[in-house]
């Protein structure tokens, strides 16, 4: 089924110029572009995108980094799209990342890892609506 689900393009990223091969990537496989903003993302705003990791120990410093310069935040539609764009992402941890992925190519670390994806239609539509107003998606 045709699928919308929320992207980021992360500090580390945007700092290397790497919106574009990004991006290119996402619609080389199928996934279309049909909100995007680039914002420079509050403390507090991260401490709400992440609620759900608020007790890792990595919180602080993932709040810290995604407050730290511009992310690009998006929405993508296509085919199967939530799980499509996780695959094309490759896993967290780069060491951990496919060939040919995007955190293969681009991540520093588990922690600077260049994109973030939804991982469920529920998360996706939390995700979505915690950035954009309906108003801005333009399918
Ligand atoms: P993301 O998909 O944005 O969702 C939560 C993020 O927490 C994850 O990508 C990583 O960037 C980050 N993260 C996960 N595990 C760690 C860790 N052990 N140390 C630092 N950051 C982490």
């Amino acid at each position: 089924a045709i699928e919308r689900t929320f992207s980021m393009i992360k500090p580390d990223a945007t700092k290397r110029n790497l919106t574009g091969a990004i991006v290119k990537i996402f619609e080389e496989n199928g996934l279309r572009v049909v909100a995007s903003k680039r914002v420079w993302m509050s403390r507090r705003q991260a401490e709400g995108f992440y609620a759900v990791h608020k007790e890792r120990p990595f919180f602080d410093e993932l709040c810290d980094f995604m407050s730290s310069g511009p992310t690009v935040v998006q929405v993508l539609e296509g085919e199967n799209a939530i799980a499509k764009n996780r695959e094309v992402m490759g896993a967290t941890n780069p060491a951990d990342a496919a060939e040919g992925t995007i955190r293969k190519l681009y991540a520093n670390s588990i922690g600077e890892n260049s994109v973030h994806g939804s991982d469920a239609p529920e998360t996706a539509a939390e995700e979505i609506a915690y950035w954009f107003a309906e108003t801005e998606i333009v399918g």
